[in-house]
């Protein structure tokens, strides 16, 4: 179905701790349409990435609703198959003793690292090391993951998430704390993930970081849907001045678009 929803939040009210982040939010992102998500600070978007993965449940209430693939009720192990993805928060999860070959396997199972009890086929460990090595990251597969830079653990994370072959990825602010290099690199990869036809909803504060495969953008703002639309509606600078409430500037070059700071002396 061409017009099916991947996401489908109707009216949910989230807090995390005492704090209200979403106050009867609705917001929809349709299943083939690769979608960014812009907003400042603390607007909402790790959580509402939190609610499509079901780290976080809204406040239950009448006729609230959060639909994947238009579906109510999902197993999380078949959810988090179809949806993979790549945040902070996960990063920051494995701070332990893991091998680099244990992030990748560990999506397997959905699991943060490896345990004794889970055993993988060797159809499984072909799979981690075709990864790896598409994703260049076989030759330090053994690095213990603490020890390794942000972009050499990001890129694992992404090999983790791949492995159960999504249909969506979901990254959360993918490029932060990586070099020029390292950036480019994950965001070649990331377009080939979406040139095959993998779906990514991509949060991001890096404007020219938005790849010409996104289609939507989406802006958030203080737990609200402030706007949503195609990218060159959403992408312009009275918009994003208003967004960020700071005056911007934008550039579009080959499909990219690069931001600065509009009242320079
Ligand atoms: N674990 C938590 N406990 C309490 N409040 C939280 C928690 N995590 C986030 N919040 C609050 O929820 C709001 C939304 O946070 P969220 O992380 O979704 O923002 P964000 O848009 O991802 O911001 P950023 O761009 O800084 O990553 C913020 O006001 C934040 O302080
Ligand atoms: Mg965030």
């Amino acid at each position: 179905m061409s017009d099916e929803k991947l996401i489908e939040i109707y009216k949910a009210t989230v807090y995390r701790g005492n704090t209200r982040v979403f106050h009867n939010l609705s917001l929809s992102i349709d299943r083939h349409q690769n979608t960014a998500i812009i907003g400042p600070n603390g607007a909402g978007k790790s959580t509402f990435l939190k609610l499509v993965t079901r780290e976080l449940y809204p406040l239950r209430q009448q006729g609230s609703r959060v639909r994947i693939l238009g579906k109510d009720k999902w197993d999380i192990w078949s959810l988090r198959a179809g949806i993979g993805i790549v945040s902070p928060d996960l990063q920051h999860d494995y701070a332990g003793n893991v091998r680099g070959v244990d992030v990748v396997l560990s999506g397997y199972y959905s699991s943060i690292g490896t345990y004794q009890h889970q055993t993988f086929t060797d159809k499984q460990h072909h799979r981690a090391r075709t990864i790896m090595t598409d994703l260049g990251i076989a030759d330090i597969q053994d690095h213990q993951f603490s020890r390794m830079s942000t972009g050499e653990q990001r890129r694992f994370l992404l090999g983790r998430a791949l492995i159960n072959t999504p249909h969506t990825l979901i990254l959360d602010e993918p490029t932060t704390g990586l070099d020029l290099t390292a950036t480019y690199h994950y965001l070649d990869t990331v377009r080939g993930l979406m040139q095959s036809g993998i779906t990514i909803v991509l949060v991001t504060h890096h404007i020219h970081e938005i790849p010409p495969e996104i289609t939507t953008v989406v802006f958030l703002k203080r737990g609200e849907v402030f706007g949503q639309g195609s990218k060159q509606a959403m992408l312009t600078a009275p918009a994003l001045t208003e967004l960020f409430e700071t005056p911007i500037g934008l550039a579009n070059e080959n499909g990219f678009y690069q931001t600065f700071p509009a009242n320079t002396h």
